[in-house]
């Protein structure tokens, strides 16, 4: 059986530069794994403790029970304001009192314009959620959108090495 990864997009946007690499790491993967793409973090509702109760919101519950499911969680972002997009760190917050990102494999991309601060602050709420993630599954690919086509081909060879280098060694 394949591996199943479950797949965060940081950006909404229809056309975005992250959702292209995101296809093109699952093209790169080949056989090797099979990805669901979650539908998009902007349908979680905004994150209050006061009904992080039994039963979850619908929205929440369907989120944790992908997470949970999935051998390993794909996270491609960019840099909003210097910081996490707001619907990408609000999805991690509906994992806090499940810990459903204890253990699990995960590989980060931060592609981005510069990126250096999402992906930073990114490592550390990932940690402090004991994901599983090291220097060789984290990317950062900076003026994200000169380096991949329409056609989500990474045309950048040292980025095209990184998530190459970075996927062998997440799956
Ligand atoms: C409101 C806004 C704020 C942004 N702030 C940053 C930033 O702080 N750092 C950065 O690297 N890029 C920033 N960008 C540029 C994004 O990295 C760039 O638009 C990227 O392509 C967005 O990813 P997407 O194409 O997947 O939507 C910002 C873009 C927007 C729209």
């Amino acid at each position: 059986m394949p591996l199943k990864i479950l797949v965060l997009n940081g950006s909404t946007r229809a056309k975005s530069t992250n959702g292209l690499f995101i296809e093109a790491i699952i093209r790169l993967a080949g056989d090797r794994a099979q990805f669901t793409v979650f539908s998009s973090v902007a349908e979680l509702p905004h994150f209050n403790p006061d009904v992080d109760i039994d039963p979850a919101p619908p929205e929440v519950a369907r989120f944790r029970k992908q997470l949970r499911e999935a051998d390993g969680l794909l996270i491609c972002t960019p840099e909003y304001a210097m910081g996490v997009p707001g619907s990408l760190k609000n999805a991690l917050d509906w994992t806090v009192s499940t810990a459903d990102l204890r253990l699990k494999p995960i590989m980060l991309v931060t592609a981005s314009l510069s990126g250096e601060k999402a992906q930073r602050s990114l490592l550390e709420t990932l940690t402090v959620l004991e994901g599983k993630l090291t220097p060789e599954t984290t990317v950062l690919v900076q003026f994200a959108r000169t380096k991949v086509d329409a056609e989500a081909n990474v045309t950048d060879a040292p980025a095209l090495a990184d998530l190459k280098r970075a996927l062998d060694a997440f799956l």
